[in-house]
């Protein structure tokens, strides 16, 4: 979703550092870009556009203060009009904004009334036009700001910049914001991935804060308007981590850097694993709370939690939580899987959950993220950043946890970590002849259809590995619990049709295999994912056996098949269509 970048310093290439900055957010997903930079001269430049930035440049000028904004349009269409920033009628105040003005109609209306002349149809235009309506009684810009504040309802991250007072005020309500501090020099910008080329020394703002920030130095306030001191922490991953390095694409990185993450969670996350054991096993329930990807992590969960630990632990997707909530109690657990920390969804219903008094987990990978603090625990995931839009690492460090979470609920934890070292080799065994999926890929890259079928935790992965394929290669992928496809989805099976069957040898093998024979029958092309090899398949590719682990090799299958798909597609598969890394609206 929308992404932020603003700069102050003694540099004079902020337009340099804002047009940068504003390329690293890219991957959250983005229709328009725009910056507003005071230039040295005191000119201020502005530029919008749609599309992607690309290859764009902004031209030579010497400046050091400015902000940027990439749009992914809610209200009003993309058009160079609706990009950010938006500007008062007297070009003082400039706004960049992220998230939703949700009663922007009725003042948009009254600042028309009095004589304000909008040039977008965005919510985010009223922001601008109110501050400068405000500033004509109180010229005090912090009154402003905290009058607006109270004014506007819904989820935010704004910037406002007084180019005339070479001032920001910057505050947020929901959706993040971090700054960044280096030698009288700051950053701002939605993602700390953004900052870390320039410095790892961050402090992400909280709901209710409000920051002001000009040449003199940067002042924090509290919700109550109390001058607060900032605790900047610093940032355990480098610059190397946000760029793609050797590799073509960053989802193929971050594919290859799964041994690496889900090695280090089994060797070194193994306390947080016991607390996070013994909360579930004092909670008077447990439920599991994502989206999309998170979700089918959860999903996995129920199966993992029920068959190696023997607990019962409740599942939903973030978007309908909050309508299955009802029954929460003071003693209730929810854990909250959410790779960015960010998804409003799931932070939506957990939000509900917490005004139950339900005790809040969050299992997520962006430390100083909405859910990380929010929680009353919070696991971090360690995966490194994931900037290409389908989640690959994020997913496999979610499974890990959960998986060695069950294990040290039953006492195995020992037998958990053994099993997570041989998925680990299984997948650096399928890195090794990722040769065979590619081919594979070529195959059937013209196919209407693909099944992905698996019974009990195979399910869930099945899920998540359709997802993986339809995101990236918009090709029609499904997947099914392998007994329900004769009742009524083994109709779509035809000649040729391709089916991606996984056969881990564990209670489900005879009857998965039943599924392979059916769908054979029907002339489908079956490609066996299993230990063992068996005449039904038409292709077979060998995951050796790492017990309810096994989930794990077997999606890094798929995420390879989906990133092959792409490519023989012609899809950049770091940035699939109509898609966000961030989901922060409804
Ligand atoms: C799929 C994908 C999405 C996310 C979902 C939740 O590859 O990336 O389905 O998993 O939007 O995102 P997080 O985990 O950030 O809450």
């Amino acid at each position: 979703m929308c992404g932020i970048f603003g700069y102050i310093g003694n540099k004079k290439n902020a337009g340099e550092m804002i047009l940068s900055g504003l390329k690293s957010l890219e991957y959250r997903g983005y229709d328009s870009w725009g910056v507003a930079i005071k230039k040295d001269d005191s000119q201020i430049y502005i530029e919008k556009h749609t599309g992607k930035i690309g290859d764009a440049s902004l031209p030579a000028m010497d400046s050091s203060i400015g902000i940027g904004h990439t749009r992914w349009a809610t209200h009003g269409g993309v058009t160079d009009a609706n990009a950010h920033p938006h500007i008062s009628c007297d070009k003082k105040v400039i706004v960049v904004h992220n998230g939703i003005v949700e009663n922007y109609e009725e003042l948009k209306k009254q600042l028309i009334k009095i004589g304000h002349t909008f040039t977008s149809e965005t919510d985010s235009e009223v922001l601008a036009h109110q501050i400068e309506e405000f500033l004509k009684e109180e010229k005090d810009l912090h009154v402003a700001i905290s009058k607006l504040r109270s004014q506007i309802a819904g989820m935010n991250a704004v910037i406002v910049f007084f180019p005339d007072k070479e001032t920001f005020y910057i505050f947020k309500n929901g959706s993040p914001i971090v700054l960044g501090e280096k030698q009288n020099e700051y950053f701002v910008a939605s993602d700390a991935s953004a900052i870390i080329p320039y410095t790892k020394h961050v402090y992400f703002v909280e709901d209710g804060e409000m920051v002001s920030l000009n040449r003199n130095g940067i002042s924090l306030f509290d919700s109550e308007g109390k001058n607060k001191d900032i605790d900047y922490i610093t940032l355990s991953y480098n610059a190397e981590a946000v760029s793609r390095g050797k590799y073509p694409h960053f989802m193929l990185k971050e594919i290859y850097e799964q041994p690496t993450v889900i090695q280090n969670i089994a060797s070194s996350q193994l306390e947080t694993v016991k607390e996070t054991a013994k909360r579930i096993i004092n909670a008077y329930g447990t439920y599991l709370v994502g989206c999309g990807t998170a979700s089918y992590a959860c999903l996995a969960g129920t199966y993992l939690f029920s068959k190696i630990a023997k607990r019962h632990i409740n599942f939903s997707i973030g978007s309908e939580f909050s309508y299955l909530l009802n029954f929460l109690k003071d003693t209730s657990l929810v854990i909250a899987l959410s790779q960015s920390g960010e998804t409003i969804d799931t932070l939506a219903s957990v939000q509900k959950a917490k005004a139950k008094k339900a005790q809040l987990i969050a299992l997520t990978n962006v430390l100083g993220s909405t859910l990380y603090r929010m929680a009353d625990y919070s696991m971090l995931l360690n995966a490194g950043p994931e900037k290409a839009v389908a989640s690959t690492k994020a997913y496999t460090a979610k499974i890990t946890f959960l998986y060695l979470i069950a294990h040290e609920i039953n006492r195995t934890l020992h037998e958990g970590v053994q099993n997570i070292s041989r998925a680990v080799r299984e997948i650096e065994g399928l890195l090794e002849r990722k040769s065979h999926i590619q081919h594979l890929a070529n195959r059937i890259k013209n196919k209407n259809n693909i099944f992905i079928l698996g019974r009990g935790v195979s399910y869930a992965a099945a899920l998540e590995s359709a997802l993986k394929i339809k995101e990236v290669s918009y090709m029609h992928a499904e997947g099914f619990a392998a007994g329900e496809l004769k009742h009524g989805v083994i109709a779509l099976i035809e000649e040729g049709t391709p089916v991606i069957l996984f056969n881990p040898e564990d209670e489900t093998y005879e009857d998965t295999l039943s599924a392979a024979h059916e769908v054979k029958a029907r002339g489908a092309y079956v490609i066996g994912v299993s230990s063992r090899k068996n005449d039904v398949y038409d292709t077979f590719i060998e995951v050796k056996n790492c017990q309810d682990a096994t989930i794990i090799p077997n999606v890094v299958i798929a995420q390879l098949m989906g990133y092959y798909l792409a490519l023989a597609k012609g899809y950049d598969p770091d940035k699939p269509r109509n898609l966000a890394k961030s989901v922060t609206v409804k």
